[in-house]
């Protein structure tokens, strides 16, 4: 991870306006994703590992109401994850919240879990560690578990460069409420740090990791939400 991109989630104060203005749809997102799980896991137990949990608000959210048996998340941002450790609380299951890399999170932990969910996190990685992601979230799932990953993709065809201008400038247009530093700092992550796959290919490097079964839960803009299993499970 680079200086760039670990200044702006470590003040974490414009992301947190990002979320609570739902300037990229968290609200909407987060929505759906909860009216997946509850149709997918109903009221079975099952573990959870969140790798760039941020503050893991919208997650606990759509998890609530579920048997959620126990939480690990990873994140870089010290601020994120003490707000996290509160917005979890109501989970009622062992909460362990680490400070860490999520790729070296996702090759120490020794148990298996049922849902791995990378929301926003994934496309800070390159392909060949978005590749790697992918087979190593393979071998930390239980029979039947899933990867979940929300995220900003590109269109198909789309390159990075077009992406870029075109994501920046819808997102900036939206936060209207960001001072002109804190916009100026989003959009220089954005352009520094992003590195938004397609979903054909997101989808080609699950499948490659033996996770065939790839479902679409929502889309909105920019904004996909998929779950990667395997098929035949
Ligand atoms: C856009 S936020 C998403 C937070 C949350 N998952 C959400 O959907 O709102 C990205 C988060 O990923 C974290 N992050 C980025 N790269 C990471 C890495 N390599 N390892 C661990 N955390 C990372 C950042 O600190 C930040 O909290």
């Amino acid at each position: 991870m680079n200086a760039a991109k670990n200044e702006f989630f470590d003040q974490w104060s414009a992301y947190a306006e990002i979320l609570a203005r739902n300037y990229m749809h968290h609200d909407d997102i987060f929505g759906a994703v909860a009216a997946y799980l509850a149709a997918r896991f109903e009221h079975k137990p099952f573990a959870v590992l969140d790798l760039g949990s941020g503050n893991a608000f919208h997650l606990a959210r759509a998890l609530a109401g579920r048997a959620v048996s126990r939480y690990v998340g990873y994140d870089l941002s010290e601020i994120a994850l003490a707000e996290a450790r509160e917005n979890l609380a109501g989970l009622g299951c062992a909460v362990r919240l680490q400070r860490a890399d999520l790729r070296a999170g996702l090759r120490c932990e020794a148990e298996k879990f049922d849902l791995i969910v990378a929301s926003f996190a994934l496309h800070h990685l390159l392909s060949a560690d978005k590749r790697a992601f992918f087979q190593q979230a393979a071998e930390r799932l239980n029979d039947g578990g899933m990867v979940l990953v929300i995220d900003t993709f590109r269109a198909s065809g789309e390159s990075r460069e077009l992406y870029l201008d075109r994501y920046c400038d819808w997102l900036g247009s939206r936060c209207q409420t960001l001072d002109a530093a804190a916009l100026a700092g989003l959009i220089d992550h954005i352009r520094t740090c992003d590195f938004p796959e397609n979903a054909e290919d997101l989808a080609r490097m699950a499948g490659n990791a033996g996770l065939n079964g790839a479902m679409k839960i929502h889309q909105v803009r920019w904004h996909e939400s998929w779950g990667f299993e395997r098929s035949g499970v």
